[in-house]
């Protein structure tokens, strides 16, 4: 047996094809009068509709959003937030506008309706962040977390495959590090195993038939048990350097995952045999190496392998950089399954840089 402590989330879930045609009631049930509605420019359509449904409870509508929410944009959407007199948020989008969403929340202590449109999986945590200069600062507040969420795949349908993929292996990361990051617990661990079955499951199918709405559903189900599991434990080792990475070089968010984590995980491994045992089991290959199953995936899925091919605001990752990554990274770890140090992680980050098979 073993002891553990579980906080659960209060959360209502809606989860279905066509479950978008409901928000409008959902916004009802939760009594909101002023309502704003946040979407990125890619969502317009969707959010079109939405607005169609809320009607007069409509106060506002936002649709600048930016990736690891800059301070400045935070400020100008509370102050819209203000002047509006908003009583509920409804957030459309990727994790960078439900993370707006979360910075006015932070603030203006007001619930968010979230509806997803990629598998980033923000919309099941508490975890809110804000990226001042080069430096993203994260937070835990559970008014972030979305009263409600309305998960329908029919909208991911056409999310390029050069988004869903590394949005895919964002969600992979949240499951496989919730199998030993601070706060997991066998109903955590459950959930993750789950996750990453129905991910490493649907997303070859979702990179050959992006129209599959079932494959698409059953990567979406995947990738809210990611966020659940995140949201129900902490952030791990790849967590931290991904987060360094991005907030550093403000490189796409989703492709940074997908290059570290089978590195992460050969890292990690030789400490954690028994999950690394279920997780190889959860990818489909019970005798195989999970470092070296994760990496084949991110293969197959197309997602990026190599650090050395990510482009940041300052042009792509330089070699030269790593080691400041590593030194930052090792700052921020505070417990992991083996110790770790700078030196380490500029091993970890030289394998991700030039692509190396764990
Ligand atoms: N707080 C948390 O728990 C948490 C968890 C995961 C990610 N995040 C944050 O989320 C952000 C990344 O989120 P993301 O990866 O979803 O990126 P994103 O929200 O920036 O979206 C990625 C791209 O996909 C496009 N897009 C989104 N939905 C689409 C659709 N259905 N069809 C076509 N295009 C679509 C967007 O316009 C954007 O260009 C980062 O800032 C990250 O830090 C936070």
């Amino acid at each position: 047996m073993r002891a553990f402590t579980l906080e659960q989330l209060p959360m209502r879930f809606v989860f279905a094809a066509g479950a978008a045609a409901s928000i409008g009631d959902e916004v009802r049930r939760c009594k909101a009068e002023r309502v704003m509605l946040i979407h990125d420019a890619m969502a317009k359509a969707i959010a079109d509709d939405v607005a169609e449904q809320l009607g007069s409870l409509m106060a506002t509508r936002w649709d600048e959003v930016a990736q690891h929410v800059p301070v400045p944009l935070a400020e100008r959407a509370r102050a819209a937030a203000t002047e509006a007199k908003v009583d509920l948020m409804v957030c459309i989008g990727g994790g960078s506008s439900t993370g707006l969403a979360k910075a006015i929340a932070v603030t203006h202590r007001i619930p968010i309706v979230a509806m997803p449109t990629t598998y980033a999986g923000s919309e099941q945590t508490t975890i809110y962040g804000l990226t001042d200069t080069a430096h993203k600062q994260t937070g835990k507040d559970p008014v972030v977390l979305p009263r409600v969420v309305v998960y329908d795949p029919e909208l991911t349908l056409d999310l390029p495959p050069h988004v869903t993929g590394p949005s895919a292996f964002n969600a992979l990361a949240h499951s496989v590090e919730a199998l030993y990051a601070t706060g997991c617990n066998p109903i955590t661990s459950a959930l993750a195993l789950e996750a990453v079955r129905a991910i490493a499951d649907s997303l070859p199918k979702v990179m050959r038939s992006p129209r599959d709405v079932d494959a698409r559903g059953d990567l979406m189900y995947g990738a809210a048990l990611s966020g659940m599991a995140l949201g129900a434990t902490s952030a791990g080792l790849h967590h931290k350097i991904c987060h360094v990475l991005g907030g550093m070089f403000n490189l796409v968010h989703a492709d940074a995952h997908s290059v570290v984590l089978p590195h992460a995980i050969a890292f990690n491994a030789p400490a954690l045999p028994a999950e690394m045992k279920r997780l190889a089991a959860a990818l489909g290959s019970p005798d195989g190496d999970p470092a070296a199953l994760l990496w084949d995936l991110a293969v197959a899925s197309q997602v990026p392998t190599k650090l050395a091919d990510l482009v940041g605001s300052d042009g792509p990752l330089k070699r030269d950089d790593l080691a400041a990554v590593a030194e930052a990274a090792a700052a921020e770890v505070t417990s992991n399954p083996r110790p770790v140090s700078a030196e380490d992680l500029l091993e970890l980050l030289e394998h991700a840089y030039d692509g190396v098979r764990p």
